[in-house]
C-alpha cells in the first residue's frame, strides 16, 4: 500500500513539475463522452442556424432543413414576430459516400444597422431566432477559441461563453471532429445553434475539417465548405479556405493551414494584396487566426506550423499584425511578441487557443525547458477573449473551463503596433509601457 501510495506521489510531483505555471490547485479530469445533439423540430422547421458576417452591414444565415422544398427565405426585423424585411438566398446539398446532407441554406440579408438585436425567422416558418449585429467603432469583444468539438467539455465552454456577452465568434478550426462521420456535422450544427444563431461565427479550417478520401474525395473539405460558408469573396479570396473581414476597427485575416502558402501559392499572393489594402487609419487593429500554430512548446504537433510560419512570418511581421490566434494543440499557451523565433517588440504576440474541448483530450506534455517567448502555458480547456477597447489599447484573458464555472487564468493588456511610434513610423509617439 505505501509503494503504491509513494508511487502516486511521485506521478503527481512529476507532472506538477512539467507543467510549468499550471495551477497546482486545478486537478485536470480527462476528455469527456461525446454529447449527440437530437433533431427534434419538425422535419421542415430549420436546424442548424448559425449566422457570419458578410461586408461592413450584412449578415449571411445558414440553416438546413431535411424537406427539400423548404424555401431559401429569411424574414427578419427590430420587434419580436414583426418582420419588416426579408430576403432569398440558394440552397444545396452533398453526399459523402451514403450519407445525404439535408438541404443547406444561404440567404444573405441587410443592410442591417449596427449593434442592433434582430429578430428572424428561417424558410417561412419554425421557431424564431434573434441575433445582435456588432458595434460599428470600438470597443468590440471577441471569443475566441479552437479545437472545439461536441462533448460535455465543449457544453460547458460554451455555457461560459454564453454567460458573459459578446460581439463576435472566433474558431481558429476544428469544429465538429466529424471526422467523415457525417451525422456528427449535424449533431455539431444542432449543439452550436443557440449560440452561432445569436453572434456571428466566423471560422477558419483545421485538419478535422479535410476529410479527403483518395480518388473519391480528393480535395476535401466538402462538409465544411458546404455548411460554413465564409465571406471570402468579399475580400478577394477564390476559396473558403481562406479570407479576409473587417469589423469595428479590426481588420481580421483568416487563414489556411491546409491550403497551400509558399510565395507562389494563391494565398501567399492574396495575402499579400489583402495587406496591402489595409488602412489601419480605418482598421488600426490587425489580428490573424489559423490553425496550426507558429509557436508552440508543447509536444503536441510540434513543428506541424513550421513550414507555414517559414514562408508567411515575414508578411505578418512587417504589416504590423497584433496578434496570431491558432488552436490544433489542446492546451493554452500565450508567447510575447515574436519574429523569428526571438522576442521582438513589433512581431505579434502568438496565443495557442485549442482549448474548446473536443474528444481527443488535453494535450498535457510541455517541453521541460520553457522557451524564453513563452509566457504562460497550461493544459485545460477555457476560451480567450479579445476586448478592444480603442485604436491603442486591448485586453487579452483566457478563462479556463473549471467544470461548472469559468476562472480567468491569465490575462495581459496588449497596445497596438499601430499607435507604436517605434514600430509604425506615422505612430503618436505614445510611450510603450505595456505589450
Ligand atoms: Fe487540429
Amino acid at each position: 500500500m505505501e509503494t503504491r501510495l509513494l508511487f502516486f506521489f511521485l506521478l503527481t510531483i512529476s507532472s506538477l513539475w512539467q507543467h510549468h505555471h499550471a495551477s497546482s490547485k486545478y486537478s485536470r479530469p480527462p476528455a469527456r463522452s461525446l454529447i449527440h445533439t437530437p433533431h427534434n423540430r419538425s422535419e421542415s422547421d430549420p436546424q442548424q442556424v448559425h449566422v457570419s458576417l458578410v461586408g461592413q452591414d450584412h449578415m449571411r444565415v445558414t440553416y438546413i432543413t431535411s424537406h427539400k422544398h423548404t424555401k431559401s427565405l429569411v424574414e427578419y426585423g427590430k420587434s419580436p414576430g414583426v418582420y419588416e424585411a426579408s430576403s432569398t438566398g440558394d440552397h444545396d446539398s452533398y453526399h459523402y459516400f451514403f450519407y445525404s446532407s439535408g438541404e443547406i441554406h444561404n440567404v444573405v440579408i441587410g443592410p442591417l444597422e449596427p449593434g442592433t438585436t434582430y429578430y428572424y425567422r428561417c424558410g417561412g416558418s419554425g421557431p424564431e431566432f434573434s441575433f445582435r449585429t456588432p458595434p460599428s467603432d470600438l470597443p468590440i469583444e471577441f471569443v475566441i477559441v479552437g479545437d472545439l468539438g461536441q462533448t460535455e467539455w465543449t457544453a460547458s465552454t460554451l455555457a461560459h461563453v454564453g454567460a458573459k456577452d459578446y460581439d463576435v465568434f472566433l474558431l481558429p478550426g476544428d469544429l465538429s471532429y466529424a471526422d467523415t462521420q457525417q451525422p456528427l456535422w449535424d449533431s455539431f450544427g444542432r449543439l452550436v445553434e443557440p449560440y452561432a444563431s445569436q453572434r456571428p461565427w466566423m471560422v477558419t479550417e483545421g485538419n478535422h475539417e479535410i476529410e479527403i478520401f483518395p480518388i473519391i474525395y480528393p480535395t476535401g473539405f466538402k462538409a465544411y465548405n458546404s455548411r460554413w460558408l465564409m465571406p471570402h469573396q468579399q475580400s478577394g479570396s477564390k476559396t473558403n479556405l481562406y479570407y479576409s473581414f473587417d469589423v469595428a476597427g479590426v481588420h481580421i485575416l483568416m487563414l489556411g493551414s491546409y491550403a497551400e502558402f509558399d510565395s507562389d501559392s494563391d494565398q501567399y499572393k492574396w495575402l499579400q494584396a489583402d495587406l496591402a489594402r489595409v488602412d489601419r487609419s480605418k482598421t488600426p487593429w490587425l489580428l490573424a487566426l489559423l490553425h496550426a500554430p507558429w509557436y508552440n512548446s508543447n509536444e503536441a504537433h510540434k513543428g506541424e506550423g513550421e513550414s507555414m510560419r517559414k514562408a508567411m512570418e515575414e508578411l505578418l511581421y512587417n504589416a504590423r499584425v497584433d496578434a496570431v490566434f491558432s488552436g490544433h494543440v489542446h492546451a493554452y499557451e500565450r508567447f510575447t511578441r515574436v519574429f523569428d523565433n526571438k522576442v521582438d517588440p513589433c512581431g505579434p504576440v502568438y496565443v495557442t487557443i485549442g482549448d474548446g474541448g473536443n474528444r481527443e483530450g488535453l494535450a498535457m506534455n510541455f517541453e521541460k525547458q520553457k522557451p524564453e517567448i513563452s509566457v504562460y502555458r497550461e493544459p485545460s480547456f477555457g476560451h480567450g477573449r479579445l476586448r478592444v477597447y480603442n485604436e491603442t489599447r486591448a485586453h487579452w484573458s483566457w478563462h479556463r473551463n473549471n467544470e461548472s464555472e469559468s476562472v480567468m487564468s491569465d490575462e495581459v493588456w496588449l497596445h497596438s503596433l499601430y499607435s507604436s511610434s517605434s514600430c509604425v513610423e506615422s505612430g503618436d509617439g505614445s510611450k510603450r509601457d505595456e505589450l
